[in-house]
């Protein structure tokens, strides 16, 4: 009896929602490099809060505020999701920045400056967050083509509002 339950302990049964666990794998490596981009925007909106000047401080300030608290949270459902589909997140910054897409990030000080930089990091991330879309509808996961879909909407809406700001 102690046998059997000391199996019941320590067995993991395997995973079967109905996603192969090659696909899974590969979602898993998908969302890693999703997950990884959205850490390298969040420092940088991070840096464009707490660095930006000028008549556009206020607005900037607040803006990038309510972005990287949004990046956050997504962050944070996308390593979850990695571990729900039974793999492991990635985690820390060399972690992030040996898988992130998003290598070049060039230097801004002036505040139409950060603007263009946080657009073109929120277009790379919506780009890039598309074709994991298409990987993840291949491979019959709604719910991290959900989650990710969800994403791109943000970034198209963050860099709309951005845009707005320099039009
Ligand atoms: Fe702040």
């Amino acid at each position: 009896m102690s046998t059997s339950l000391k199996i019941k302990q320590t067995e993991q049964k395997p995973i079967d929602i109905g996603v192969a666990r090659d696909d899974r794998k590969e979602l898993a490596d998908v969302l890693s490099v999703a997950l990884a981009d959205t850490y390298v925007l969040y420092g940088l909106t991070q840096h464009v809060h707490w660095n930006v000047t000028g008549p556009m401080f206020y607005g900037l300030h607040k803006l990038t505020e309510e972005q990287y608290e949004d990046q956050a949270e997504a962050i944070d459902e996308m390593a979850e999701r990695i571990r729900s589909i039974g793999f492991a997140s990635p985690g820390g910054l060399h972690q992030m920045l040996a898988m992130t897409r998003m290598k070049e990030i060039p230097e801004a000080h002036e505040a139409d400056d950060m603007i263009r930089l946080l657009i073109t990091g929120n277009e790379a991330c919506a780009r890039s967050l598309r074709e994991a879309v298409a990987r993840a509808e291949k491979c019959d996961d709604v719910k991290t083509a959900d989650l990710l879909t969800e994403r791109i909407g943000e970034h198209e809406e963050n860099t709309w509002m951005l845009r707005a700001l320099v039009s």
